[in-house]
């Protein structure tokens, strides 16, 4: 059912699980700032120790195997390799680390893909305007080119990015992520724009200096709920969709594949209210200057992070600038879907296959790997989660059809999360992974749960059938 080199993966990310925040050299990122801020997160948790990972390496790298991953996906703290980020000061601890995690998953045939930056900017970037200035842009290139250089003699899949669409919009739009900033209607979008900036830049040095050579792919990894109209007969209801999947996949993904620009149906509704609003100034969604590498074409693959599900429909705007507003969209939970551990999860696996033939269709049939999926779990602890187990099944099959039914080129499937980790705002009451992980002991025991069980033997029946032709 499954192509021989599909890629079976676990991801995580540094801040959620390394700890050691300030060990051998590290900086302060501005999650460490933020959780550290009385008040941003739930019950002031933070990740100062979280699943201890930068000790503890030994004991993912034996989840990984238990579970039997062909791939895993991890991030680099930018502030552990480069603590006041720039390469002008080099941490050759955190270089030793992260080359520790890649060699022994290499001798044990688990291949790495290696997110740059997941949610955590190195606070002296921060202090310096952080991804609202131009300047970043340049500044994140250098630090991929560091990246490239020191680790992708091993490294063959990167993601620049992860999810610019929930940094923007969390940690400057509503404030609920770091930095915590709340500047509706602008500051998101000129995230957006240094962000995709960036990993433009990034992509073109990968190009230009490391292809050849390391043979690796670069992209930028989109999260998209999958939406669709509350009435498919409801002109509006179905414009509103359109709308909606331009501010939320499009928007990173339509200068990356289609254009070079945002989407059309984007700028023109964020000008129009700025028009009704009687805003000044100059246009809020910013234009690519000519002058910078291209983003048309800057990615290799499509990675795509997948969670739910929306209904859509017209309205919602507050009349007030806001990225809501320009969309003008209300979006609803079907009251026939399960919800998980958090209320924002609706459990829809048919979600996923729409969202990839969509991306097949709108794209040009790009090659695909989903990043990240998977299914919360909050409140009495579940050992036997029956319900986790089913939602893998499911969702798995949706995958398997959306390459056999509707020929979708999809590359591999990233489970989230290996472990139990620091889940940004909800802290560690929120439990997405794989293995439990109890944050009571001192020794932050891993302990497979009952759906890691049921992904092994996915994962062993789809590897050992083909090994078997
Ligand atoms: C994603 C994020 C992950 C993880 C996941 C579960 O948005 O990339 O770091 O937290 O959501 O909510």
């Amino acid at each position: 059912m499954f192509p021989r080199d599909f890629a079976w993966g676990a991801a995580t990310a540094a801040y959620q699980i390394e700890g050691g925040w300030q060990a051998d050299g590290k900086a302060a990122s501005i999650w460490d700032t933020f959780s550290h801020d009385k008040g941003r997160v739930f019950q002031d948790h933070n990740g100062d120790v979280a699943c201890n990972s930068y000790m503890l390496r030994e004991q993912d790298l034996e989840c990984i195997q238990q579970l039997g991953l062909t791939h895993y996906r991890l991030s680099f703290s930018w502030a552990r390799l480069l603590p006041h980020g720039t390469t002008q000061h080099v941490n050759h601890k955190g270089v030793e680390y992260y080359n520790n995690v890649i060699d022994e998953l290499l001798a044990n045939n688990v291949s790495p893909m290696v997110t740059l930056y997941h949610f955590d900017l190195p606070q002296a970037l921060q202090d310096q305007g952080g991804w609202k200035c131009a300047g970043i842009a340049p500044i994140f290139d250098n630090y991929a080119k560091f990246c490239f250089q020191t680790f992708g003699d091993r490294v063959k899949l990167w993601l620049t990015v992860n999810e610019p669409s929930v940094c923007a919009k969390l940690g400057y739009e509503s404030g609920k992520h770091a930095p915590g900033l709340e500047e509706p209607g602008t500051a998101a979008y000129l995230v957006g724009h240094n962000m995709l900036r960036a990993h433009a830049m990034a992509w073109h040095s990968y190009n230009t200096l490391f292809r050849s050579e390391q043979k690796g792919k670069v992209s930028l990894a989109i999260n998209s709920d999958w939406l669709e109209p509350v009435d498919p007969h409801c002109e509006d209801d179905v414009a509103a969709t359109e709308r909606d999947l331009a501010f939320t996949l499009g928007w990173f993904a339509w200068p990356m594949f289609v254009s070079g620009d945002y989407p059309e149906i984007m700028r023109s509704a964020i000008d129009s209210q700025s028009e009704k609003m009687g805003y000044v100034g100059s246009p809020r969604l910013p234009t690519f200057s000519k002058d910078e590498p291209g983003i048309l074409g800057s990615a290799d693959f499509f990675a795509v992070n997948y969670y739910t599900s929306r209904k859509v429909k017209a309205g919602g705007g507050a009349g007030q600038m806001s990225m809501k507003s320009d969309c003008d969209v209300e979006e609803i939970i079907d009251p026939s879907w399960l919800i998980s551990g958090v209320s924002w999860q609706a459990v829809v696996p048919g979600g996923l296959r729409k969202l990839l033939k969509y991306i097949k269709d709108t794209f040009n049939s790009p090659a695909i790997y989903i990043t990240e999926n998977g299914f919360s779990q909050m409140g009495p602890l579940q050992m036997e989660d029956v319900q986790r187990c089913v939602f893998y099944k499911d969702t798995i099959l949706e995958v398997a059809k959306a390459i056999q039914e509707d020929e979708v080129d999809v590359r591999g499937y990233f489970a989230w999360s290996l472990l139990d980790n620091f889940e940004w705002a909800e802290g560690y009451s929120v439990r997405f992974g794989l293995f439990h992980v109890d944050f009571c002991d001192p020794e932050l025991r891993r302990t497979i749960y009952k759906s890691g069980q049921e992904y092994a033997e996915i994962i062993k029946k789809h590897r050992g059938a083909l090994d078997k032709k």
